[in-house]
């Protein structure tokens, strides 16, 4: 039986978690690849730092390069995440006649055009299923069992951390640096955790599955993103009365001027399927012309779901070695994707403004609405406390993005209006 032998860049998180998956499931895995994997080196930055895995002294180096260049290395496994020296490594090991497993969606949104073109002109292959939603099959799911399909929408929950942090809001239990904190605990969150918050992981994860399901060249720049971190709970909780939870969506859908993609907070009938994915659960919900709806659903971050991902790439490039073909590799063909502007999109809004509680300051903000052809489709001003500031809350009808930044930016001006008013978009309502 060959041997496989691989170079584990990265011994954190989830090259922990692949190192024990390995060493515990070797034979099984063994059985299914028709090949045995062996770990050839281990690249870690502090080599004495206390981990709970136990890797032989002999197998660490804080020379990753040394891997990356030694001959008798099949394999590397990038498990480093961000954009240098990852990048290097990678483009590296390829020239080098390795293969390539990697987990970093970071550097596949931001340089997989680089990456993917230098392996086919090697020769190699970059495998990626744990880039994009931890241990749930998404990408082997895109380019193989959906591929008789013209993917419509893509509608999903990629950032384990902010869907835990909006659960735990939801449910009262934690505030929003509590649940951060326990998310990271927990090992879902990225080492710099405003990746997660900001909503750039869920971008750089929907990057991957835009450039996948509509096939074609999608720049990172243009995928629109905005974060978790301004939502309160105040919002949370005014959603609730009408009937929405809050969720932090990254969306891709097709229409006939192009593509939408982006990255937002957004009011979810509780009713939708993917308003009761809750804590670190993902869920991507796909819309195929043949197959219609198909839900993935599993846990999208941590380091066993993820090195569950990582491993089947392995046992899939053993099992392909020697043939021709590769379900690795980004589709070829396909130009730039047209991605819409944000402010091109129409939507229906979650309108949320700080006023003063006084005559006439209802009919102010529903005028410059109304100027701007924004229809109100329901309201909420519960506290009524003459003279002092109240919440008061609007839902639109559907409206054009770049009229409601306008309006918006109007209303601001308003001396009834304290501070900065709240918009948070609204699928799959009426
Ligand atoms: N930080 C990511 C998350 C890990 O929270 O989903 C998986 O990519």
């Amino acid at each position: 039986m060959r041997t496989i032998r691989i170079g584990l860049l990265g011994l954190g998180q989830i090259g922990g978690g692949v190192y024990s998956l390995l060493k515990r499931k070797g034979r099984a895995l063994a059985r299914e690849a028709g090949a045995s994997f062996e770990i050839g080196g281990v690249a870690v930055r502090h080599p004495k730092k206390a981990r709970s895995v136990r890797v032989p002294k002999a197998l660490l180096t804080t020379r990753p390069e040394s891997l990356v260049e030694d001959p008798r290395i099949d394999v590397i496994v990038e498990l480093l995440g961000g954009i240098q020296p990852a990048k290097r490594l990678v483009l590296e090991a390829l020239r080098n006649g390795k293969d390539v497993v990697t987990a970093n969606k970071a550097l596949l949104a931001e340089a997989g055009e680089e990456i993917f073109q230098a392996a086919k002109e090697n020769g190699q292959r970059v495998f990626f299923e744990a880039s994009v939603g931890g241990g749930i099959p998404i990408i082997k799911a895109l380019r193989e069992s959906l591929v008789a399909n013209r993917i419509d929408s893509i509608y999903s929950i990629i950032n384990g951390t902010s869907n835990y942090i909006l659960s735990k809001m939801s449910e009262g239990k934690l505030d929003f640096g509590e649940a951060l904190k326990l998310a990271q605990e927990k090992g879902y969150a990225e080492r710099n955790p405003s990746l997660d918050i900001d909503g750039v992981d869920s971008a750089h994860k929907l990057a991957i599955l835009v450039r996948l399901a509509f096939g074609g060249k999608a720049a990172f720049k243009e995928v629109y993103s905005e974060g978790i971190s301004r939502i309160s709970n105040e919002d949370i909780a005014f959603a609730e009365e009408f009937g929405y939870r809050i969720k932090l969506l990254a969306i891709a859908k097709r229409d006939p001027d192009g593509i939408e993609a982006r990255v937002q907070p957004t009011l979810l009938p509780k009713s939708h399927i993917l308003a009761n994915v809750m804590g670190s659960f993902n869920a991507i919900l796909i819309k195929g012309d043949e197959v219609g709806e198909v839900l993935l659903y599993g846990k999208g971050a941590g380091p066993l779901p993820t090195a569950s991902a990582v491993v089947s790439d392995l046992v899939d490039l053993a099992r392909s070695l020697g043939s021709e073909w590769s379900a690795t590799s980004l589709p070829s063909g396909g130009g730039a994707l047209k991605i819409k502007n944000i402010s091109s999109i129409l939507s229906r809004y979650y309108l949320r403004f700080h006023v003063i509680d006084r005559p006439g300051v209802l009919s102010k903000i529903s005028s410059v609405l109304g100027r701007h052809r924004i229809s109100i489709s329901d309201m909420i001003q519960k506290e009524r406390r003459v003279g002092s500031v109240v919440p008061l809350i609007l839902l639109t009808h559907d409206a054009p993005e770049r009229e409601l930044r306008l309006a918006i930016r109007e209303i601001d001006r308003l001396s009834v209006v304290r501070g900065k008013s709240q918009v948070i978009r609204i699928e799959g309502g009426p």
